[in-house]
């Protein structure tokens, strides 16, 4: 009789980090850095998880009293995963810069610490969803440094189409991480009891065409008429067709993780009343892109591939328009005014 069986109990699950460390040995000249970089990100992500898990008993919800650079209000949980983040990257004697979103300025490692990868990071998304339990999420993408092992400022506004992996987690009826380092884009789920997370979703692929649209109408009236000509083309559409379901939670993780999975677009304009966009290309729309497209998908910032976008600053906004390859062409058709 086999004990493990019995209890149930996997004694040889798929890990994240046995994922990761038998798709490096793939490459001869892997030396193990980015597991070990990862791994310190996925002790971030538990910390963080399980604070947001027990927010609502441990005096955690509401805000910290302070505003951000982006002039927003933080909240408790803001500060918290942001010093997670921060705290367990620096100590993985792999990283030489970091990008947050709370952050004003880069983020440089002590010397003795410093190692060749720069990080970019949104440590809680969808903030204002804490308090009323809605799923929040973290965002990040990972770059080389340019020239030496020894990463600058400089090294801080690459392109996303640079980024050698990107991810995210998503707090929500389970916590999970999404993740590329290069290749296809695997889902991988928190077993608490084992503090694992453990693959899930092996190779996950976005529908060509999916069925649901994601936007704030809120802001309608500052759009431009292409996009209204899109959004009344999903609602009325030609034909017989059945028109599209509308979805939109206000959390970009959890509006572009049901997008991977079901299929659909997901936009945030640039529009009237933000011209550049809400969404800050290095740690939001740059990471959502890179795996969007490692699944088959495509994104945009209405004009240009949102991972061609060269950065001049660390917390420049952009348009973002993500998903099924089909629903984002017929959008940038009607942007430019063909449909
Ligand atoms: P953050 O909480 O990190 O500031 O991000 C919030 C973002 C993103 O998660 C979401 O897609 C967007 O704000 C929602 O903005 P609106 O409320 O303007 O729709
Ligand atoms: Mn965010
Ligand atoms: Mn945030």
């Amino acid at each position: 009789m086999d004990p493990a069986k019995s209890a149930g109990i996997d004694t040889d699950s798929m890990t994240l980090t046995r994922f990761v460390l038998e798709g490096q040995k793939e490459h001869p000249d892997a030396t193990g850095d980015l597991t070990i970089l990862l791994n310190a990100l996925l002790t971030a992500i538990k910390a963080v998880s399980t604070a947001v898990r027990r927010a609502g008993v441990s005096d955690l919800f509401g805000i910290a009293g302070t505003t951000n650079v982006q002039g927003e209000t933080v909240q408790k949980l803001d500060v918290l995963s942001n010093q997670l983040f921060i705290n367990m990257l620096s100590s993985s004697y792999n990283v030489g810069v970091m990008i947050s979103e709370e952050n004003e300025q880069v983020i440089v490692v002590d010397e003795k610490r410093r190692g060749k990868y720069i990080v970019a990071f949104d440590p809680l998304d969808g903030s204002s969803n804490i308090d009323c339990l809605v799923s929040i999420g973290s965002i990040f993408g990972i770059y080389r440094a340019k020239h030496d092992d020894h990463p600058t400022v400089d090294d801080a506004l690459q392109p996303g189409n640079q980024m050698v992996a990107a991810g995210y987690a998503l707090y929500g009826s389970a916590t999970m991480v999404v993740l590329s380092t290069g290749g296809p884009v695997n889902g991988f789920t928190l077993d608490p009891n084992v503090g694992e997370f453990l693959l899930t979703h092996k190779d996950m692929r976005i529908k060509p065409r999916g069925k649901i649209f994601s936007i704030n109408e809120a802001y309608s009236k500052y759009w431009d008429q292409g996009l209204h000509d899109y959004v009344k083309r999903c609602k009325y559409p030609p034909g017989d067709k059945a028109p599209y379901n509308a979805r939109y939670i206000g959390s970009m993780v959890a509006d572009v993780h049901r997008t991977i999975v079901y299929g659909g677009i997901f936009m945030y304009p640039a529009h009237a009343k933000s011209p550049s966009g809400k969404l800050r290309l290095l740690y939001e729309c740059n990471p959502m892109a890179y795996l969007v497209e490692k699944a088959g998908g495509k994104a945009t910032d209405g004009r240009q591939r949102i991972l061609d976008i060269c950065p001049t600053g660390l917390h420049q906004r952009s348009g973002c328009y993500l998903g099924s390859t089909e629903d984002v062409d017929d959008l940038l058709a009607c942007l430019q005014g063909a449909k």
